[in-house]
């Protein structure tokens, strides 16, 4: 998967593929990343990158004509990416919604700095636009990096197991299932009973229920939003009625 990134800090996003997962994913070919500096593609003698806004106001935007250029080069050489501004004000990212960008293959990301770029720019260059969250962060360069490393995640072959990208929060709708390692016993808490006896099914079925149970408790807007089968249901019941039995003790 090719990824184009226009941004005034090409040494940061790249880091994002200096190691782990990411790291493995670009040196196996998986990931390409390709940055591009908007200063690269100043006229004047101090390679400026900020304007003034028209209306006055504290802040500066990002220069039209470099940005301009810069995306008119990444187009030369990626032509049919679509070109995402990162961007408080875009669609709310979801795991579905990377997965789908993932399906269509690569991008182009633009990375906003200062009070972001002229709205023009936006409505002439831009496919879309993307949030990381209900926030705001300095520029759009973290948010790059959140996206190329959620999305490579999901690049088959990318991870060591294929399965686990597939078992992570979200990916079927539901949080992820709680998780234990050694030692058996942790200050007093024992690992629960069920994931020692080596049954699979009772393991299957015991981890299904926790997430169920789990989104139910922290995230029950998720589960509005999917269709439990009865075998579902039934697990879901029996993990709130333990729950209402352990509170009213
Ligand atoms: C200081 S912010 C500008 C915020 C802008 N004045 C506003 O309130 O909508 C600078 C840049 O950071 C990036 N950015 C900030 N918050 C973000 C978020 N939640 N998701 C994605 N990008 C964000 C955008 O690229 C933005 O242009």
């Amino acid at each position: 998967m090719r990824v184009d990134v226009i941004t005034l800090f090409p040494e940061l996003v790249e880091q994002v593929i200096a190691c782990g997962v990411v790291g493995r994913a670009a040196e196996q070919k998986l990931l390409e990343l390709h940055c591009w500096n908007p200063r690269d593609f100043t006229r004047d003698r101090h390679r400026t990158v900020d304007d003034r806004p028209y209306g006055g106001g504290p802040g500066m935007l990002m220069k039209v004509q470099p940005l301009q250029d810069a995306i008119s080069a990444v187009r030369q050489q990626n032509r049919d990416a679509r070109l995402v501004y990162l961007s408080p004000q875009g669609e709310l990212l979801t795991q579905e919604r990377l997965a789908q960008q993932v399906r269509l293959g690569s991008v182009i990301f633009l990375c906003g700095r200062y009070e972001g770029i002229d709205e023009r720019l936006i409505q002439r260059e831009v496919d879309e636009e993307w949030s990381i969250g209900d926030y705001v962060i300095s520029g759009g360069e973290l948010a790059a990096m959140v996206c190329i490393d959620a999305m490579t995640r999901l690049i088959p072959g990318a991870l060591g197991h294929d399965e686990s990208a597939l078992q992570d929060s979200f990916s079927d709708g539901l949080l992820d299932y709680p998780h234990y390692t050694r030692p058996e016993e942790y200050r007093g808490d024992r690992v629960p009973e069920v994931l020692m006896n080596g049954n699979h099914r009772d393991i299957e079925n015991w981890r299904e229920q926790q997430a169920l149970g789990r989104t139910w408790q922290r995230r029950p807007d998720l589960l509005e939003r999917i269709r439990l089968d009865a075998r579902q249901q039934g697990l879901l019941d029996e993990y709130i009625a333990e729950f209402e039995r352990t509170r009213k003790r």
